[in-house]
């Protein structure tokens, strides 16, 4: 599994190099950021995996950002029904998830590399070699193993989608409020509301991780696309903070909104303390008429 087990060296890649190498590429649009509002919980994981099947058709080695979490499950099912029913190939596709929590083995059950398993890669046809997860069991040289981890992302030409969730704090990966817009991969300490929210996907007196390693808010905004998905009504109040809110690290998914390639795929609930619903809407309406690449 990619780097997942590995202690990869620090290299000889530098990280000024790898900064100078990685930078926006604008779309022929020049770049915007959408929010599509969709009726459903449903709706919106078909949207996301169809536009993650649009980026994987049209460049069959893309490099796919991947989340976890119960919003993105969905979307995950979608996508194993087009690799099934129209024959969606990942077999050239590489990923690299966002984060991973300390002290979990692979193959503990609330892993996310378990998650990851049972919800796509044990029914699609991603190349084990392809697949990287950060290793939560690794000790000592958190440093090293996360330069190792932004490296290989790096090597494999930067990564074309990125999906992300979001967290009741405003969260993407575990960048939890007051992380750097510059951070990069790295061990994370968990805010109390995290722990909190995770807690119940956690057994009776089993010990909920309290860090995690997790991709930076640098590393993803250099992602080429960017799409964030959220759901239900206990998300309307952040997302409604990072779509309109000021640009602030205490939301740290309102740094999306510097990036030029960024889609909010929302349902109703999520979408309801937005004020600007109607030019959302209208802003689909059009670009569906101009320039409908942007929606692929
Ligand atoms: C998971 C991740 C987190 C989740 C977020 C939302 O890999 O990076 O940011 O996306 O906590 O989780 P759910 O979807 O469970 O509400």
């Amino acid at each position: 599994m990619g780097i997942v087990h590995g202690r990869a060296g620090a290299g000889n890649v530098g990280r000024r190099e790898i900064l100078e190498a990685r930078e926006y590429e604008i779309g022929e649009d020049g770049g915007n950021m959408l929010v599509l509002l969709n009726s459903n919980y449903e709706e919106l994981s078909r949207e996301a995996a169809r536009i993650v099947a649009g980026a994987v058709r049209s460049k069959p080695n893309a490099t796919l950002g991947l989340a976890t979490g119960s919003t993105t499950v969905g979307m995950y099912k979608e996508l194993v029904r087009l690799h099934q029913v129209e024959g969606l190939d990942f077999s050239r596709v590489v990923t690299f998830n966002l984060d991973e929590y300390l002290g979990l083995a692979p193959k503990h059950p609330q892993s996310f590399h378990c998650f990851m398993t049972e919800n796509f890669f044990s029914h699609v046809n991603v190349a084990a070699r392809n697949i990287h997860i950060p290793d939560g069991t690794i000790g000592g040289d958190y440093e090293e193993y996360c330069a190792a981890y932004e490296r290989a992302i790096y090597e494999a030409g930067g990564i074309d989608v990125q999906i992300l969730g979001i967290g009741r704090n405003g969260h993407i990966g575990f960048n939890e409020p007051t992380s750097s817009f510059g951070s990069r991969t790295r061990l994370k300490v968990l805010t109390s509301e995290t722990i909190e929210d995770n807690r119940k996907f956690f057994g009776p007196g089993e010990e909920m991780p309290e860090c995690a390693i997790t991709m930076g808010i640098g590393t993803i905004l250099e992602a080429k696309k960017i799409l964030l998905l959220a759901t239900g009504e206990a998300k309307a109040e952040t997302v409604a903070e990072a779509i309109e809110g000021p640009i602030t690290a205490s939301v740290t998914a309102s740094c999306l909104q510097l990036h030029p390639d960024v889609t909010f795929v929302i349902d109703e609930a999520a979408g309801a303390r937005l004020k600007q619903r109607g030019y959302y809407r209208r802003v689909m309406e059009m670009t569906a008429r101009f320039t409908p690449n942007r929606l692929s």
